[in-house]
Order: structure tokens, then sequence, then C-alpha cells
């Protein structure tokens, strides 16, 4: 059965039991744990790493997502926290999101940029099979939200997260860029499931929601036996023979999996 690839978040950082191994890529090493979970080998990742000591704009996403090609993997299921620009998403609430608005800057965020040009189409950037599978895995999530991703370290100022509403971001994160499309630039299919920490913000004076580090870690802390029992229903549910969508040709995936990796 196939290998899928699981991005852990920030309070799953150790999510699998196995072997767990140092990946070369040309991007640097990457530590991976294979394993089992769901019923299927799995091929696991700490965005943050183990002990989270990785801060955002540091992760390294292009050996990460590298580490899962090279391994075979097609179908990658996440987990990230996000905080809430909108009422209807209440923290300790989850979502599947559809969209993205990449407010990132200054990260390695292809893999097509020196030797050989390719334009990923990214209208749909989460692979709408996968999408279908974590809905029906965790039906209490909300079906559809659109994630800013920011910058960070630090969260944002009001006038920001307003015009983060004002652009039509619903959520709002650190990290989902440039990880998602480095996944479909290497032909991998992505759905993250997001748990709703804070209110971002706040939603009015003294909110007790309003994001602090200890806030999201503590959701987190709290959420994560049912964030792993969702997780697993979802890597479980995961299509026999899954495909991802053919959004860069095969030609430019092999050439960058033949680069030289970096010991
Ligand atoms: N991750 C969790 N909450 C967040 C917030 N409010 N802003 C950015 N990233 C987050």
């Amino acid at each position: 059965m196939e290998m899928v690839g699981i991005v852990g978040g920030t309070g799953l950082g150790s999510l699998i039991e196995g072997e767990e191994r140092e990946h070369a890529t040309p991007y640097g090493p990457v530590r991976v744990t294979l394993g089992r979970f769901g019923g299927r080998p799995v091929a696991f990742l700490a965005r943050h790493g183990a002990a989270h000591t990785v801060t955002p704009h540091r992760i390294p996403a292009r050996a990460n997502l590298w580490a899962f090609a090279d391994l075979g993997v097609r179908a990658i299921v996440s987990t990230a926290a996000v905080g809430s620009l909108r009422a209807e998403h209440a923290p300790e609430s989850w979502a599947i999101p559809d969209q993205l608005l990449d407010r990132t800057y200054g990260r390695a965020d292809t893999f097509y940029d020196g030797d050989l040009v390719r334009h990923l189409p990214f209208a749909d950037p989460f692979c709408p099979v996968l999408r279908r599978t974590a809905i029906s895995a965790v039906p209490d999530a909300a079906a559809r939200a659109c994630v800013a991703v920011i910058q960070g370290p630090r969260f944002s100022t009001r006038a920001e997260a307003d015009v983060l509403r004002g652009a039509g971001a619903d959520l709002v994160n650190m990290t989902l860029c440039p990880e998602v499309a480095l996944a479909a630039e290497l032909g991998m299919g992505t759905v993250t499931l997001c748990l709703v920490t804070d209110t971002d913000t706040g939603r009015d004076e003294g909110d007790p929601d309003a994001v602090t580090a200890d806030l999201v870690f503590r959701r987190l802390a709290d959420a994560r036996p049912r964030m792993a029992a969702a997780l697993e229903r979802i890597v479980s549910a995961v299509p026999a023979g899954y495909a991802p969508r053919p959004l860069i040709d095969d030609e430019a995936i092999a050439h960058v999996l033949a680069r030289p990796v970096m010991r």
C-alpha cells in the first residue's frame, strides 16, 4: 500500500513511533520517521522539529517535501494551528481549508527557480480528493476556509488582521506556505486539518481567546488526542491507488529528484 506523508504541526511533533532516520536531500538532511499509522505505511515529519525549535520562516520546506517525494509519498495529510478571523470559526473548532492567501516573503518557495522553469496551476491549492476524504472522516470540521499565511514569527496587528479579513481570509497561520505549493510542485496532493486555537487579535477588549503563543500551545496540547484520532481516520481513508492531480509534468519532477543530495 502507498506510503502517506504526514506533516505534524505544533503539538503533534512526535506522533508516530517507528524508525527515525536522516534523509539526505539537495537542501540538507531531514529527520523522517517511517512507521505505521491508520493501518498504512507512513512517513512522518515534524514541521517545527520534535522539540518545536524551528521557527516558521526557517522551516526547511524544500528539504521536507523533497524527502517525501523521494520516499514515494503521493498523498500528504498535515495538521496546523490557525487563528480565527471570523466568528463562525470558534476556538477549538477545526477546519479543512480550500484556499490559501500567501503573505509570506523571502522563503525558498519553489523547486523551479534555476535550471528549469515551470509554472504550477494553483487555483485550488489543496487536493479535492483528499479534501473529500478528510471532510468525510471529520464531519464536524468546517469544510471550506481561506487561510492567510503570514510571515511571522510575530502575530498580526489589528490593521493587518482587518486587511486579511477584507481580502477574504477566514483563518490565519504561519506555515502552510510554501509547503502546499512545494508538495504540488513535486506531484503530491495535500490536505490539512486545522485546529482553531485563538481569535487572533481578539474579538473585543479583553477577549480571553486573543492569541498568545502560550494559548496556542495550550489549546493544541488539550486537543492532541482528538487531533491524533482525526488524523488517523483521515490517513486510513486515503483511497487505495490515490493519484494526485497532474499539475506538473513527470519529467520536471524527475529532474528535481535527480539533483545531487547535500551531506
Ligand atoms: N497560528 C495559530 N494562531 C495564529 C495566529 N493568530 N496568527 C498566525 N498564526 C497562528
